[in-house]
This record gives structure tokens, C-alpha cells and sequence, in this order.
């Protein structure tokens, strides 16, 4: 698995433009999205939210006829509310289409060309290509053989020309949330001049009490920033929306940099209404079910004599271990056997298979494809 290199992840399209562009920019592969279903089946890909629109969504967005406008930026009852959440107020909060827009500005804000930015490796795909446009250089340092960061190497790595670290808990892809003993214990071998991102995504799903919490540590790091999104267990990924939370002057830098006007009203009203006391009822009952169903599917698969990682996401990661116990021999192969059965599932050559919690009904779907592929070994 610690052998996951960016070539596993993305290809290069190997296009030429027809005018002058940057060279360093040519040689970084695009982000790529998971796999779009082409016959019916379950779409596991993208750790996408199975359920439909949480109650209130729909309408507050169909009541948002102003289209023919800008949105208002400030947004301030939707800052103030998520404020609320880490005891902080609205100031401290820093919206933007979807969190990964706000991983590139801080990147680009903090680190110039030449300077580093740190992140665990295998984790999310679009960290490798964060410090493109400023020239920053991301250092990247191998998870443990359990799939989880390995702090004190990355706390080894940081040097003077480190200006951002990146943390993602739970890790995407492999799941496994970094311990609060661990996290605390980091922070103090961090600079208080360097950034620290620890990235939230999947927050909502996280069930193991030692889990780092970014609302019960933040005020005690000004240099911490932590992101959430409306992505995963809020399902409102197709309207782009995430936050930070920190200090208001590191969003300040942020926004020097950030893509003006990208938040749309739209996708305002539908996370506010997301955090009406009736749809937060209804988020944590959904929230609860999918952590039950992705810890049964991580039980069923680690029956067949997988070493599925700790999984506190939407998602449990299938590591390919050539012929050796506890993985697959060919991610590949795997994800080709899912897509030949109508299921999409997201493979990372020579490293695994990520597989995100669906419908119940995919399941036992998702068991029974695993087993035949082991079966045919
Ligand atoms: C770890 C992590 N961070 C951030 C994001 C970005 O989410 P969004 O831009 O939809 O808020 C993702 C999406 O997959 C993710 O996995």
C-alpha cells in the first residue's frame, strides 16, 4: 500500500495546447471524478450519500427564484449557525464552493514557489495537485501499514519551508480517523507559524470516541483550521458547498485568493435548511445508519479474510496485496468485476479499492462480488 504512487491515481492525458502554457503545469494530471454509471447498478465511487434530500432542502431551494442575481457573499446567519458548532462566531467561518476549493486558497495563500506543503500518503486525490498554480512542492509521507498517519514522521518531515500541513480524518481513502492523543501530541511539534489543515470531510460519521473532534480542539491551535462539508453526510454534493473554520485573518488570505462570488444562493438556502432542527433530526438518524451499514460491511468483508483498515467513513478500503493474506492481487481486476456486475467502485492501481456505503440493498451485493472474486483465485 505505501507504495501508491500519483501515476496509480490519475494518468496525463498527454495532450499538447496549441499556445504557450506553463510546463510544470502540463506535467500534473487533472483531478479525476469517480466513474459514471453506464448500466443500472449501485454507484459506489464517490462516497456519495445515498438517501434523498433532507426534509426542507428541496423546497427552500425551490423558493430561491432570484437566479438572475449574485448571491449576497457575507451569508452571515449560515456562518454564525456553523459558528455556533465550534463556539465561535461567524467571523471564524469561511464558506466556498465545496471544501476542496478552500484547500487550494490556503495552499496558495501560505506557500510560494519553492516552499512545501505535507500531506499523508495514500489520501485525498487532489492534495498531490494543491500547490500547482503557486509552484509550492507537496512532500508527501507514507501512511502506517494500518492505514493510519504516521505523525511523528510527518512531525519528522516538516521543515523550514513547510507552510501547510494537511490532515485528513477520517483518511480518504482508507478510513481509519486520527486519535486525539496522536493529534495533540503532533500540534506541539508543529511551528505556531505553520498551517494546519485537519480535513473534516467525513466528520459526521465518525464513531470512535478516541477520534480526534475539530470543534474540541480548535480554539486552542490559531494556526489550526479545520474543514467540513455539505458534501458527504449533509448529500448535497452536487450543489457545492463546504466551510473552514479558524481564524478570521487566515480567511482573509484565503479569500485574496479564492474564485469570487462561487457560493450560489442556491446552495446557501440548502445548507441552511439543512440545520433546521427537523432536518438535523433526520441527518443524525441517516448519519447513524450509514456508520451501522459501513460497519457491517467492513465485518462481512474482514470475514472473508480482508484486512479491512478501521473504517469511520462512508467507505471501507480493500487493500491489494499481490498474493499475500488480507488483500486482493489486482485492484484492477476487482474494480473490473464490479463494474461488470453494474456496480461502480473507485480503484487505485496497485494499491486497493475503495468502496463508499450505498443503498442496503448494495451490500450484500457488494459481499457477494467480493467473494466470487476471491473465489476465482
Ligand atoms: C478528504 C476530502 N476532503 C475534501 C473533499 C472535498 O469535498 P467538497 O469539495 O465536495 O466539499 C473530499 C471529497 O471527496 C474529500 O474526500
Amino acid at each position: 500500500m505505501l507504495a501508491w504512487s500519483l501515476d496509480s491515481l490519475v494518468m496525463s492525458d498527454n495532450v499538447v495546447p496549441p499556445v504557450r502554457f506553463r510546463a510544470d503545469v502540463l506535467a500534473v494530471p487533472a483531478y479525476r471524478q469517480g466513474a459514471t454509471p453506464t448500466k443500472p447498478g449501485y454507484k459506489l465511487s464517490s462516497n456519495e450519500n445515498p438517501f434523498e434530500p433532507l426534509p426542507g432542502v428541496l423546497d427552500a431551494i425551490a423558493q430561491r427564484s432570484d437566479i438572475n442575481r449574485y448571491a449576497a457573499v457575507a451569508m452571515p446567519e449560515l456562518r454564525e449557525t456553523i459558528g455556533a458548532e465550534f463556539g465561535v462566531d461567524g467571523t471564524h467561518v469561511h464558506l466556498a464552493a465545496g471544501s476542496v476549493a478552500i484547500l487550494f486558497q490556503l495552499v496558495q495563500a501560505a506557500a510560494a514557489a519553492g516552499d512545501e506543503y505535507l500531506h499523508a500518503w495514500p489520501s485525498f486525490e487532489a492534495y498531490p495537485s494543491l500547490g500547482l498554480a503557486s509552484g509550492a512542492v507537496a512532500s508527501r509521507v507514507p501512511l502506517t501499514p494500518t492505514a493510519e498517519h504516521d505523525l511523528d514522521a510527518m512531525a519528522d518531515a516538516i521543515t523550514e519551508r513547510t507552510r501547510v500541513v494537511l490532515l485528513c480524518s477520517p483518511n480518504n481513502p482508507t478510513g481509519p480517523a486520527i486519535r486525539r492523543a496522536d493529534f495533540d501530541r503532533f500540534m506541539t511539534r508543529v511551528p505556531a507559524d505553520t498551517l494546519v489543515v485537519l480535513d473534516e470531510a467525513y466528520r459526521e460519521f465518525v464513531t470512535d470516541p478516541e477520534a480526534v473532534r475539530g470543534e474540541e480542539v480548535l480554539r486552542q491551535h490559531p494556526n489550526l483550521v479545520v474543514l467540513r462539508t455539505f458534501s458527504k453526510a449533509y448529500g448535497l454534493a452536487g450543489l457545492r458547498i463546504g466551510y473552514g473554520v479558524g481564524d478570521p485573518a487566515i480567511f482573509a488570505a484565503a479569500a485574496s485568493v479564492a474564485i469570487p462570488l462561487s457560493v450560489t444562493g442556491i446552495a446557501e438556502s440548502a445548507a441552511r435548511a439543512s440545520l433546521t432542527p427537523a432536518a438535523r433530526a433526520a441527518h443524525a438518524e441517516r448519519v447513524a445508519a450509514l456508520a451501522e451499514r459501513r460497519d457491517a460491511l467492513a465485518a462481512a468483508l474482514r470475514e472473508l479474510g480482508l484486512a479491512i483498515p478501521q473504517a469511520q467513513a462512508n467507505f471501507v478500503w480493500i487493500p491489494e496485496t499481490g498474493q499475500a493474506p488480507g488483500g486482493v492481487a489486482d485492484a484492477l481486476a476487482l474494480a473490473a468485476d464490479f463494474s461488470e456486475a453494474g456496480t461502480l467502485v473507485r480503484p487505485f492501481a496497485g494499491v486497493g479499492v475503495r468502496v463508499s456505503v450505498g443503498e442496503p440493498e448494495s451490500v450484500p451485493v457488494v459481499i457477494d462480488i467480493v467473494r466470487q472474486h476471491l473465489a476465482q483465485r
